[in-house]
């Protein structure tokens, strides 16, 4: 296209879709006209952005005349039938929820792994799951090297990446349990203050949740190598923002540890923090606000051969969707594919 798009933020009033308008500003995004939209609920209501103000409108099917762009995050189900509509319309896509990401025809993309999968787009390109996005921009320059066989992750994610009314939940959780009152919850089956919840998105008949099986599918359609074995626990955690993982990673070629943080030093998206005899490694506080994926706690895995095991650390509502959003959306313009085909 010619001149700057026009974008929409749809789910704009959400967790996500507040720091997406924050991205936008910072990044300076050359939009020509920001528009925001979320449910009837929010219609009306103003957001702050650049150096005045957005008035929030109703999401409907006429809402795509004259944008260019949509970037959605407002939920599975309003991205399965708008979505479909705002691409009839000439808009183009950035859909931040699980509806089509498996979508053979849709790319799902990490800018820092597999930016070209974008030209094939056809209108809908998918940004992936929280998780998933921060462990294959480690995971990437290290298969480049050594050509990852196998990953085993344990995660232990923010509530934010259930919405803002689950960062709501656990901040009144812990006001009420202060204050010697039971603890209610409506976003999550149990207390998550004090707690670990072995359960992130519904169960599935093989034993695993969604959550895990995102990470399993997701993986290999990003990195275009359906080889690499994963298999995943996701646990939902009491921290407001940043999701950390637990990895181990078996390669082909052996990869030692020192290697590996030099590997992980020249990546594009990664900070090392490794330097356990300071205390040096990443925190979910020191994730949180920022654009990297953290890593650290580098070390050999003694229990078997060509083996890492490593601690990542991202901010998920940044790196994890907002963020890699806004990133899809700068390669699109560079690359000139602010078009449906
Ligand atoms: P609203 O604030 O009007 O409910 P979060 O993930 O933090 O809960 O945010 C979800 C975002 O998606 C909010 O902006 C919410 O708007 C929006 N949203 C949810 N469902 C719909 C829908 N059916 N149509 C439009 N926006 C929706």
């Amino acid at each position: 296209m010619s001149s700057n798009p026009v974008v929409a933020v749809v789910g704009a009033t959400g967790a996500v879709g507040r720091e997406m308008l924050k991205i936008l500003e910072q990044r300076n995004y050359p939009a020509r006209e920001v528009i925001a939209l979320a449910s009837a609920r929010s219609a009306g209501s103003r957001i702050e952005y650049k150096d005045g103000e957005l008035t929030v409108q109703e999401l409907t099917e006429n809402s795509f005349k004259g944008v260019d762009l949509a970037i959605f995050s407002a939920g599975g189900a309003a991205s399965e039938k708008f979505a479909p509509l705002a691409v009839q319309s000439g808009c183009v896509v950035v859909d931040n929820s699980s509806a089509w990401r498996m979508d053979p025809k849709v790319p799902l993309v990490v800018p820092e792994v597999n930016p070209d999968d974008l030209d094939q787009h056809q209108g809908i390109i998918a940004n992936p799951n929280c998780s998933t996005i921060q462990m294959v921009v480690v995971l990437k320059p290290l298969h480049d090297v050594g050509k990852i066989k196998r990953v085993v992750v344990s995660t232990y994610q923010a509530v934010s990446g259930s919405g803002q009314k689950a960062v709501q939940e656990l901040e009144n959780q812990v006001k009420q349990l202060f204050s010697m009152q039971e603890a209610t919850s409506n976003v999550y089956p149990y207390q998550i203050a004090f707690n670990c919840l072995p359960h992130i998105d519904a169960f599935l008949d093989n034993g695993y949740t969604k959550e895990e099986m995102k990470m399993v599918n997701e993986t290999n359609k990003i990195m275009g190598d359906e080889s690499i074995r994963v298999t995943a626990t996701t646990v939902r955690v009491p921290v407001f923002y940043g999701h950390s993982e637990s990895l181990n990673i078996q390669t082909e070629t052996k990869i030692t540890s020192e290697d590996a943080r030099t590997i992980l030093a020249q990546a594009p998206g990664v900070r090392v923090l490794d330097n356990p005899s300071e205390k040096i490694y990443p925190m979910p506080i020191i994730a949180a606000g920022q654009d990297e994926t953290f890593v650290g706690r580098i070390r050999e895995d003694q229990s078997t051969d060509n083996a890492l095991n490593m601690w990542v650390v991202a901010d998920n509502i940044r790196k994890g969707a907002a963020l890699n959003t806004v990133q899809i959306a700068e390669f699109l313009l560079i690359k000139d594919l602010i078009r449906v085909p």
